[in-house]
């Protein structure tokens, strides 16, 4: 019941968000900064998810981009968002997904990430691994983080702190390292767990970017921390998320102690 709840939701979000793709007269406001968009598509597609897990749940509770908390007293909290890459989206980018993740007593059970545009429906489900359209991934088995492909992405307000998200990406492509920027943190985590990716890591994440993600991760053998190497916490900023095989190397670079 909860894996069919997590599905339909996930699939519910992304009937909408096909619905408003591409749509001229789509209605687009800002949150804090210029950059940090809102469409009504956001907001339909959290309609059409929280409709379905409100009714088959109705005491869980919800963590969700745009209504923020729902509490109640359960040891079930869904954390959802309902456009990750909403600029992309707003321009007709087709890199973008719902994301909803489930957390147990403050564990996250189960994730799933869904790009109807590319057709890929990723999910985890703790201790029975990682799939995409069903079929199992696993990371990368890249060792040498200057062989790698990396993947990033930056807040829309600029950190002006050491080692910063323009410090380490600096730090990266001076040595010719491959750094992607997609614009959906969501999608970022998948394709690490899909070995499309050897590493992912960001400054400033919000719990509903990386829930279902990051177990993606490491249901696929991988691993994720913060930037001390500490064990993740969606509800803290930072995140480094690799094969495993490259993570304490990466972390180096991060903090600049190569
Ligand atoms: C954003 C994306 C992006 C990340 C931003 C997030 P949104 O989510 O995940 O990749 O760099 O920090 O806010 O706003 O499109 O849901
Ligand atoms: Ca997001
Ligand atoms: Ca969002």
């Amino acid at each position: 019941m909860l894996k069919e709840t997590l599905i339909n939701a996930t699939e519910a979000g992304a009937q909408v968000i096909q619905h408003y793709f591409n749509n001229k007269n789509l209605q687009i406001s800002n949150k804090e900064g210029i950059n940090n968009l809102v469409t009504e598509a956001d907001h339909a597609s959290e309609k059409a998810i929280l409709e379905i897990i409100k009714k088959a749940f109705p005491d869980h509770f919800i963590l969700s981009e745009e209504v923020g908390e729902i509490a109640m007293d359960s040891e079930y909290k869904w954390i959802i968002d309902p456009i990750d890459g909403t600029i992309n989206y707003a321009h007709g980018i087709p890199l973008c997904c719902i994301s909803i993740g489930l957390e147990k007593a403050g564990s996250m059970i189960m994730g799933a990430v869904y790009n109807p545009f590319l057709k890929e429906f990723y999910f985890a489900e703790r201790g029975l691994g990682a799939t995409l359209n069903g079929q199992p991934i696993e990371v990368s088995g890249e060792t040498d983080v200057r062989k790698s492909c990396l993947v990033t992405g930056f807040p829309y307000t600029y950190i002006n702190e050491p080692n910063g998200p323009l410090d380490v990406f600096s730090r990266l492509i001076r040595q010719g390292i491959p750094v992607r920027r997609l614009g959906s943190a969501a999608i970022d985590l998948c394709w690490v767990a899909a070995g499309r990716f050897d590493g992912f890591y960001e400054h400033k994440l919000q719990a509903w970017d990386s829930a279902a993600g990051f177990l993606m991760v490491e249901e696929a053998g991988g691993k994720v921390t913060d930037f001390t190497g500490a064990l993740y916490s969606p509800y803290q900023p930072r995140i480094v998320a690799t094969n495993g095989k490259i993570h304490d190397d990466l972390l180096l670079w991060i903090n600049d102690k190569v």
